[in-house]
């Protein structure tokens, strides 16, 4: 499985500690950024949206402070079904229920073994179809597809 994995400067420690969590699973693209300098959000969940939209890579995950500025910005992008998680339960069902293909942390909201939890059960974790199906495509009508 290819995952792109993408920050700012308020994800850098988390986003670094998840590529060497996962690099030896997964075939993992690190898209930056690779410094504490002040970046801008929207450019790394733009660039991780759209290689996940262009099927160069399967899922996305995307790590700010919060989590909540890259989800906002990766849900703007048509096809995107971007998740702020926080807990493993949450995870789980926002795979199995909205097939979310980009998972959006807060480094300055959770500690780094929840996160990698989280991480492993939203990737172990998958999409139901069925019921869950029909609203998905109501979703998707909403971004005019
Ligand atoms: C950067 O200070 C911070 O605003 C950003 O990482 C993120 O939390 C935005 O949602």
């Amino acid at each position: 499985m290819k995952i792109t994995i993408g920050c700012d400067h308020g994800g850098i420690h988390l986003k670094d500690a998840i590529v060497a969590h996962l690099k030896n699973q997964y075939e993992v693209t690190d898209i930056g950024t690779y410094s504490t300098e002040s970046v801008d959000f929207p450019s790394y969940a733009e660039e991780v949206a759209h290689r996940v939209t262009n099927k160069e890579a399967d899922l996305g995950i995307l790590v700010c402070g919060t989590g909540i500025g890259m989800s906002i910005a990766a849900n703007k992008v048509p096809g995107i079904r971007a998740a702020v998680v926080s807990d493993c339960f949450s995870a789980q069902a926002t795979r199995e229920h909205n097939d979310s293909n980009v998972l959006c942390l807060g480094e300055r909201v959770l500690g780094e073994g929840l996160a990698l939890r989280i991480v492993d059960t939203w990737l172990a974790a998958e999409f139901q179809g069925g019921r869950h199906t029909k609203r998905l495509r109501l979703v998707e009508k909403m971004e005019g597809k």
